[in-house]
């Protein structure tokens, strides 16, 4: 085989990293400058560019679409996996994780979401669906989702096909075969329907800002796989997504990490927990002593998260409706939603018909996957306050979620009738248009939406976006545009 090399100066070699870095989460320190450049060079080929040093030298300066994206990091990731790979570990899910969170929700909250970032080709999130099928055969009345996402979409490709050869049982028992696949006699299987159904999969990078977010499903989740992915990360990035995961687990959350990763993992509100030898990772329990202080003990005028229990004054000074509300949001930016709930609760024990706290209320049980109540909620914010556009906004997500898309674009004409620069309202309706296939109406708002972030700096944060910046929300946009129609 050939060897494809970059020829590409030191200098070059380390902005190329930094925007990798950036773009994607992938580290390249020196020692892995050779793969970075081969990989660049295969990608060149694909891009259009006659050679390693022409698309190098575009990369540096080039405002990236979705389908570049795509060749990239196709050409950039490492999509090692197999089923059931390190069996301890499903063990360990199986016996210490997934069946006594059955047990505790069985009759009460029967909903159960687990996530598979950084999927590959499918086999971790369909070796978790074999076993959450044998742990819970009959799901009627429950709300069970496997989320698999990756930032290959060739990957996604795969793992939706569902058909896999031998090395992809290469460490597997061969009875997991015979069990759950169908033969296709040219020496590969498929995954039985039944499993199929189960996992939805997904395009997400790890490395932007976009979850967590009801809009793709990545809020109160149960457990997040992440093995074998963010060893390829920077330290900064790698840190950016855990924070990130902190906030889309429910409390008491698990994460699972490969053993690979666990010495460079630590964030505030995680703690580790070690089953049969393994470690592993769950949203700590600090969230929940944090929740139980007062609600004007934790209400300081501090920007930090409260991430900690924050002490309680002998005698606190009365709060006010608007600082137990930033608490509460400082709870919810941290992920501490039932400190966040907390406080809410008692605010509006004082004050009950203040709807900012109820909106906030209504988010907050959202995050939480309480969707009936967070309906509940977001219903009472409208009957008080129903000419506030975020209102009708954030209504929408919840409908969304629940599947209500018809009901979810009235929510958001509503939301434009009463702020039409609304751009989340616009970016949402261009996206819904978008899965549709609508090219025509995602173009309008899509257009719309980049003609309001104009009038932004990049750095500014788009309104109700939870810390989406204006540059990251064009450069989504422009990675939706090459599939819009021409004007
Ligand atoms: C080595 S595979 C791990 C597969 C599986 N989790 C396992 O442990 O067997 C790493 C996967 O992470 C994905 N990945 C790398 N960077 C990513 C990013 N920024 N966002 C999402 N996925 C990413 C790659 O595309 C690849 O499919």
């Amino acid at each position: 085989m050939t060897m494809v090399t970059m020829n590409t100066a030191p200098g070059n070699l380390a902005g190329l990293s930094d925007v990798v870095a950036r773009r994607f989460g992938l580290h390249f320190p020196p020692e892995r400058w050779r793969e970075l450049g081969r990989g660049l060079a295969s990608a060149a080929r694909e891009l259009g560019f006659k050679d390693a040093q022409a698309c190098g030298q575009w990369l540096l300066s080039a405002t990236l679409t979705r389908p570049q994206i795509d060749i990239l990091a196709s050409h950039l990731t490492v999509g090692e996996t197999y089923f059931l790979r390190d069996a301890h570990m499903f063990d360990i899910l199986e016996r210490h994780i997934l069946a006594p969170l059955i047990a505790s929700r069985t009759g009460a909250d029967q909903r159960l979401r687990l996530w598979s970032a950084g999927c590959a080709t499918g086999e971790e999130p369909y070796s978790i669906a074999v076993i959450l099928n044998r742990l819970l055969p009959a799901r009627a009345g429950w709300d069970v989702t496997i989320l698999a996402t990756d930032i290959n979409p060739s990957a996604l490709h795969a793992g939706r096909t569902g058909r896999y050869r031998s090395w992809s049982f290469r460490q597997t028992p061969p009875e997991f075969r015979t069990n759950y696949f169908a033969e296709t006699g040219d020496g590969s299987c498929v995954i039985q329907p039944r499993f199929r159904q189960m996992v939805t999969f997904a395009y997400l990078n790890l490395a932007d800002d976009l979850y967590p977010a009801l809009l793709n499903n990545t809020c109160a989740v149960d457990l997040i796989c992440c093995r074998n992915v963010l060893m390829y990360f920077s330290d900064e990035q790698r840190q950016r997504v855990i924070e990130r995961f902190l906030r889309c687990l429910t409390d008491d959350g698990w994460l699972i990490l490969s053993t690979a990763e666990v010495p460079n993992t630590a964030a505030p509100g995680l703690r580790t927990v070690t089953l049969d030898g393994l470690t592993l990772y769950r949203k700590a329990p600090a969230a929940r002593a944090a929740a139980e202080q007062p609600a004007w003990g934790a209400a300081s005028a501090s920007s930090a998260p409260p991430a900690r229990p924050v002490a309680a004054h002998a005698s606190p000074p009365a709060p006010t409706p608007a600082a137990d509300c930033a608490c509460a949001e400082q709870c919810c930016a941290a992920g501490q939603y039932v400190a966040a709930a907390n406080v809410l609760t008692r605010l509006l024990a004082r004050v009950p018909e203040y709807p900012p706290a109820i909106l906030l209320m209504a988010r907050t049980c959202a995050n939480q996957g309480h969707l009936t109540d967070a309906r509940r909620w977001i219903e009472r914010a409208a009957e008080l306050d129903k000419l506030n556009p975020a209102i009708h906004y954030f209504w929408s997500t919840i409908l969304q979620e629940e599947g209500h898309l018809p009901a979810c674009r009235a929510a958001l004409r509503r939301a434009l009738y009463l702020n039409p620069h609304f751009i989340l309202a616009h970016f949402m309706l261009g996206s819904l248009a978008f899965q549709q296939g609508d090219a025509h109406m995602s173009g309008q708002h899509f257009d719309t939406v980049l003609a309001l972030l104009d009038t932004m700096a990049d750095t500014d944060v788009v309104p109700e976006s939870d810390g989406l910046t204006a540059a990251r929300l064009r450069q989504i946009v422009a990675g939706m545009a090459p599939r819009r129609a021409p004007a």
